[in-house]
């Protein structure tokens, strides 16, 4: 059972639900984590999570911020990061975000091809503003994750394949307004074993040598983000192992003297202190099946839908009916005695496509029209990938300071 602080506040569901006290916890321990090494930058990758008190708490932890987009450039400006501490990635920069990135003088754009870089330049000459560029370089590094987030294979659109790394570098030089600033990696996401991001560091190592060949010095390695959380059992482990993920690459990553390393880390900060908050609409008796029919859909939380996703998944109005039972004697009514027996159902949302499924063959205790539902896990890639399909407003979120 959780321990999660939902209060008696009626809330309208569906609904997001942070817990700020988590989220500060988590921050903490990446801040004790990283505190032994004066050349560990973590930026909070914005993507996952961009609620505005939930930014607001992590600019104020002191990390930097990764974007992907001008609207991300413009929440980390207002929410208060410093420019100088962001670093800019994606595949498909339009000019207008890279104008914004130039004018406001970002910390870097993680440049993904030779094209991109051209245009860089173009508009810096313009704009008459220095840039500081760092190379995406593909990897080639398989990771063990879901294929559709998975980014470091040959494979994947992203990045710059690691045979024209040189090439783009001595490319940068000749462009007075550019400034080569290092390498940027991303080889997925949801990734638990630490052999992923070994073998990500035996890979920036190697290519670290061809640099050290061609007597180029990269400032800044960047590593990406990836770390996972474990979905299956939030409350056991809320926090995830931080250390394990820092001190792979204090021991994998073989620096140069006075270099900097940037990490990416986005649901690993996020993913545990949201849960999403969905009432029961109807518990329908199929002929094979009994669904829970609740409130929220794939436009709430796309991850079951998108990649198959697991998330826990709690009835909080019958867990709170529960405890009564194990205190008693024979006091207990007929009522909460009933909740004790669990059933099998499919939980479902009432979008009209049959991929609107939470989680299926699920045991619940028994589950009533208007219990109030927890869907666990869900600060990461939830709201921010929310949509309004079949006109349905976006869901809202509530924290646990308001
Ligand atoms: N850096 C880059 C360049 C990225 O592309 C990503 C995520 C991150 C950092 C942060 O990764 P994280 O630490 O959160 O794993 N919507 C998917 C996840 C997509 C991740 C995309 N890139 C999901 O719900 O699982």
């Amino acid at each position: 059972m959780s321990s999660y602080p939902i209060t008696s506040k009626d809330f309208n569901t569906p609904c997001y639900f942070y817990d700020m006290e988590l989220l500060v916890r988590t921050l903490d321990a990446i801040k004790a984590e990283t505190a032994e090494y004066d050349n560990y930058h973590v930026h909070y990758a914005i993507k996952a999570n961009a609620n505005p008190k939930v930014l607001s708490c992590i600019a104020a932890a002191g990390l930097g911020a990764d974007c992907v987009s001008g609207g991300e450039i413009e929440a980390a400006l207002r929410t208060g990061f410093p420019a100088s501490e962001i670093v800019f990635a994606g595949v498909g920069k339009a000019d207008w975000e890279i104008q914004l990135a130039l004018e406001k003088g970002i910390g870097m754009f993680n440049v993904e091809s030779i094209e991109e870089l051209e245009v860089i330049n173009e508009m810096a000459r313009k704009l008459q503003k220095r840039a500081r560029v760092s190379f995406r370089i593909n990897p080639d590094v398989g990771a063990h994750t879901h294929e559709h987030i998975t980014t470091g294979k040959a494979e994947n659109k992203f990045g710059i394949d690691k045979e024209d790394m040189v090439k783009v570098i001595r490319m940068a030089e000749t462009m007075p307004l550019i400034d080569f600033t290092g390498l940027h990696f991303h080889i997925g996401s949801q990734l638990l074993v630490m052999d992923d991001f070994e073998a990500l560091c035996i890979r920036i190592n190697e290519l670290q040598d061809e640099l050290d060949s061609e007597g180029i010095y990269a400032p800044n390695i960047n590593v990406g983000g990836g770390l996972g959380i474990d979905y299956e059992q939030p409350d056991t482990h809320p926090v995830p192992n931080f250390k394990a993920y820092f001190d792979t690459f204090k021991q994998g990553l073989q620096l140069r003297q006075g270099q900097q390393v940037h990490f990416e880390l986005g649901r690993a900060i996020v993913a545990q202190m949201g849960t999403l908050l969905t009432r029961v609409l109807y518990v329908k008796h199929g002929k094979q099946k009994q669904f829970v029919i609740v409130d929220a859909g794939f436009t709430d939380l796309i991850r079951p839908a998108l990649y198959g996703a697991l998330h826990a998944i709690q009835n909080y109005t019958a867990e709170k009916e529960l405890p009564t039972l194990k205190s008693s004697d024979n006091s207990c009514s007929e009522n909460s005695s009933k909740r004790a027996t669990a059933v099998t159902y499919d939980v479902v949302g009432p979008i009209c496509e049959s991929s609107d499924v939470f989680a299926k063959d699920l045991s619940l205790p028994e589950t009533r029209r208007g219990d109030l539902i927890a869907i666990r896990s869900a600060g990461a890639y939830g709201e921010t990938m929310s949509s309004q399909y079949n006109c349905r407003p976006l869901p809202q979120a509530h924290t646990t300071d308001e």
